[in-house]
């Protein structure tokens, strides 16, 4: 293995209560194209991503559908979780589930160590729960129901009543953490991200905290409690715990694990939801300070997909499966709009015309038109073979320097989780490349052998500007700009895409002179109207 450290990036562990929809989507395809940019750069990098399996939510539904936990979860799962991979295309390194023993085990490990510390002890709980949120509430977090909850407290998040709670349970030292957490956040301004969920934190931090119980006893589909077997581990301190369990966690020195671990530890970027920010930005890190490990760089809070003002859900039924948009558009559309039309911190909705007309101006009239007039022009005036530029004017120096400027910005974008930004300076120069196309007329060049040089020069612009784009938009778009890839010859002229630098992508003259130009398949096709 290697000594440098890994990019090491998570999303959250989705509770496998139902099928995922597009806001799980949204997460994944995040860390998807933050990691594939991250390789691009040449980083060693670790993508974990997975399934939270234990805990009330999972074991009622497992009820309700007349099955056994164990059962419900290896069924969807099996059936809806790791495909939804392939669906959209991800490429993570590794898919905890917190059943697997390797979880299991480390998470008892861990727990005894911090018993052993001091860190535990027995307690009483007495007060509101959420089994949505698989949340211990204060009561001033709870709103007054409406509506068929008229009298009851409901959980702000899912509209839900509360059950209450009364139980004999293991309780962890958490309001020891508050000043220590605050103080870290105060040195580590970027270690919430964005400034609106840094600003939730330390305020909620400031309020001071209270100890957590960490055990269930009324239930056992869970982790059981090591020195108490009547308890199991409560769901939210198993979860957190995959990002380290994953790679190695407490594991004896020199095993694959423990070398694996400290290749990999503290995660660069936890990506969450908003929704679950105070579990990752306070009670996570507390646990690790209780542990003596090293703090995760960043957790970044996104916003949530919206569906009539609230956010989508599984607990309301209100997701839409990503196969549903991308059976219409196609995985790399599906990445593309999510991350380019909403600013990754902010909430944002999806609708079918906002998706339909971007795909329609920006991908198929946009680069896939570029992609393919460029191709098609190479095989109509130099029978394929790319030409050679020999006499260079401003027009050219002008997209030089526009793509320089374009891969500073890109990759100053992506690697600060902007993805709009990132991706909008991607597409900008792209709109430059065909209003070029545009002015330049190689089709009005062609017609004069005197203009042959300029029409060269032309084609040849046209096809490295395409290079560049295909390294740029790959971690977006890994299927078209394959496509692209070949259609350019790159694949044998320069090697495998995924290997091409982002930081790179501006030196011009890259791809070379002779390589065979095929025009094929259109990279965005014209689509029917979904609704019609
Ligand atoms: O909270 N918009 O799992 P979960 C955007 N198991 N993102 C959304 C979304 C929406 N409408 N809905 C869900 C859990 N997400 C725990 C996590 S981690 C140690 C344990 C995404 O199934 C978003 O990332 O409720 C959110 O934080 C996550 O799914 C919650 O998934
Ligand atoms: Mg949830």
């Amino acid at each position: 293995m290697s000594d440098t450290k890994a990019f090491y990036l998570t999303t959250p562990i989705y509770y496998v209560n139902d099928a995922p929809h597009i806001g799980h989507a949204y997460t994944t395809t995040a860390g998807d194209v933050l990691t594939r940019w991250h390789r691009q750069r040449g980083e060693r990098v670790w993508f974990l991503t997975g399934v939270d399996e234990h805990g009330q939510k999972v074991m009622r539904t497992a009820e309700a559908n007349d099955v056994t936990p164990t059962e419900w979860v290896d069924r969807l799962v099996g059936t809806a979780w790791v495909p939804v991979l392939e669906t959209i295309d991800a490429a993570n390194d590794d898919f905890i589930r917190t059943t697997e023993v390797r979880h299991k085990e480390r998470v008892q490990r861990f727990l005894q160590g911090l018993k052993d510390k001091g860190e535990i002890y027995e307690g009483k709980y007495d007060g509101p729960y959420c089994v949505a949120c698989e949340e211990f509430k204060l009561p001033g977090d709870l709103l007054d129901g409406e509506g068929d909850y008229a009298g009851q407290k409901v959980c702000p998040v899912h509209g839900r009543p509360v059950e209450q709670v009364s139980e004999t349970n293991w309780f962890f030292r958490l309001s020891a953490y508050a000043e220590k957490l605050l103080a870290h956040y105060e040195a580590n301004p970027l270690a919430v991200e964005p400034q609106s969920a840094c600003n939730e934190v330390t305020s909620f931090l400031r309020g001071g905290l209270q100890d957590l119980s960490i055990s269930r006893s009324s239930f056992d589909w869970g982790i059981p409690v090591p020195w108490d077997p009547s308890q199991v581990v409560y769901v939210w301190f198993d979860a957190l715990l995959n990002y380290a369990t994953a790679v190695g966690l407490g594991d004896e020195p020199g095993t694959p694990g423990a070398e694996q671990f400290a290749s990999t530890w503290p995660a660069d970027v936890h990506l969450v939801g908003k929704d679950i920010l105070r579990f990752h930005a306070v009670i996570w890190p507390a646990m690790l300070m209780a542990a003596d490990l090293p703090l995760p760089k960043k957790v970044f809070a996104h916003g949530w997909l919206l569906v009539g003002g609230e956010k989508m859900s599984k607990t309301k039924l209100t997701g839409i499966a990503p196969s549903q948009i991308i059976d219409h558009f196609g995985s790399d559309a599906f990445r593309y709009y999510f991350l380019r039309s909403i600013t990754f911190g902010s909430d944002g909705s999806f609708s079918w015309e906002d998706m339909s007309a971007r795909y329609t101006s920006e991908l198929a009239n946009g680069l896939g038109n570029l992609a393919s007039r460029g191709a098609a022009m190479v095989g109509k005036y130099c029978d394929g073979v790319l030409p050679e530029a020999t006499a260079y004017s401003d027009a050219e120096a002008a997209l030089q320097a526009l793509l320089a400027e374009t891969v500073v910005t890109a990759d100053d974008a992506i690697l600060a989780l902007d993805f709009q930004t990132g991706i909008g300076a991607v597409r900008q120069f792209v709109d430059a490349v065909n209003l070029y196309v545009t002015e330049q007329a190689p089709w009005v060049l062609a017609k004069d052998e005197a203009n042959l040089a300029r029409l060269h020069t032309v084609l040849y612009t046209i096809c490295e500007s395409l290079r560049a784009i295909a390294v740029l938009h790959h971690a977006v778009m890994p299927k078209a700009t394959a496509s692209l890839w070949q259609q350019l010859g790159a694949d044998i002229a320069l090697g495998r895409l995924v290997d091409q630098r982002v930081t790179d992508a501006g030196r011009w003259g890259q791809l070379p002179v002779g390589t065979t130009v095929t025009k094929g398949a259109n990279l965005f096709p014209r689509l029917e109207d979904p609704a019609s």
